[in-house]
């Protein structure tokens, strides 16, 4: 199936690496173009000398005011179009409702959620019809994860502010869709297990919970991006969409 996304151009936040990263890779793959963001000069830096000519990149927070209205500068400056977004960022510390403090929750608040609503709001104001965006949320928005309460807490009412603007867009032709990812193996799934001090029995419980018995890829989650970010999913706005090998128990 042809994606039609040559030459369309998308911003990808958290795109320096993990889930941001693999989307931006399956869009180059395909033949758009991509302005990734992410707060490390380096490996942004990295990023775009892996993603070659078709990426550029903005040091940015996904926390800071202006991050929304830079990265669409910098998307009409380099290419001259926009086409859409996915929206990444690091993910919330993990922690349990009793042990977590307002200052994690006030961080997290500011870069997760309303950096998300920002982002979401500036850039879907400045597509036009065709455009999409997608939220990248995760499995936490249907069932809650052990011990990860500021994602719990934050990323049901996510998607629904997805859900709410995938109404409000849709009447300009700009879809708005979320993605649920569920143990997708990048370095944060690596770190919050090695943070918890996961053994190898541990990891095995966990596999099998999951009916694929595997974590994903990030390019499994990448090529699931694309897809809703794409031409191609017309058709497909207002969903959450889980990427997890079946762990979800919901339907
Ligand atoms: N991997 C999974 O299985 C999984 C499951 C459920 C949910 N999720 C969620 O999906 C999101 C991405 O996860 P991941 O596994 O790809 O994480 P990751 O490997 O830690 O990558 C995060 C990316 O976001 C960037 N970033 C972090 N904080 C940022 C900020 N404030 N502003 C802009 N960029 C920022 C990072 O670069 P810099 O550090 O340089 O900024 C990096 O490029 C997270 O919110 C995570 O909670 C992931």
């Amino acid at each position: 199936m042809d994606l039609r996304l040559r030459d369309r151009v998308y911003v990808v936040t958290g795109g320096t690496r993990g889930l941001g990263r693999a989307t931006a890779d399956a869009l180059v793959a395909d033949g758009a173009r991509v302005v990734v963001s992410g707060r490390s000069s380096d490996a942004l830096e990295t990023a775009l000398a892996e993603l070659g000519e078709g990426a550029t990149g903005v040091v940015a927070d996904n926390g800071d005011p202006a991050t929304p209205e830079r990265l669409v500068d910098a998307a009409l400056e380099r290419w001259g179009r926009l086409d859409g977004a996915l929206v990444s960022v690091g993910g919330p510390p993990p922690g349990t409702v009793l042990g977590t403090t307002d200052d994690d929750w006030t961080r997290s608040f500011e870069t997760v959620f309303l950096g998300a609503v920002r982002l979401a709001r500036t850039i879907g104001a400045a597509l036009a019809d065709g455009g999409a965006l997608a939220l990248v949320l995760s499995s936490s928005v249907r069932s809650p994860l052990p011990a990860m309460a500021i994602s719990n807490g934050l990323r049901p009412g996510l998607a629904m502010v997805a859900k709410n603007l995938a109404d409000e867009l849709g009447p300009a032709g700009v879809r708005v869709n979320a993605l649920l990812p569920g143990r997708i193996e990048t370095e944060r799934l690596v770190e919050l297990a090695a943070a918890r001090g996961e053994d190898p029995a541990d990891r095995e419980a966990a596999l099998a919970a999951i009916p694929l018995r595997r974590h994903g890829d990030p390019a499994e989650f990448g090529r699931a991006a694309a897809f809703l970010l794409s031409p191609a999913a017309s058709y497909v706005t207002g969903v959450a969409l889980p990427v997890d090998g079946g762990l979800l128990r919901t339907i």
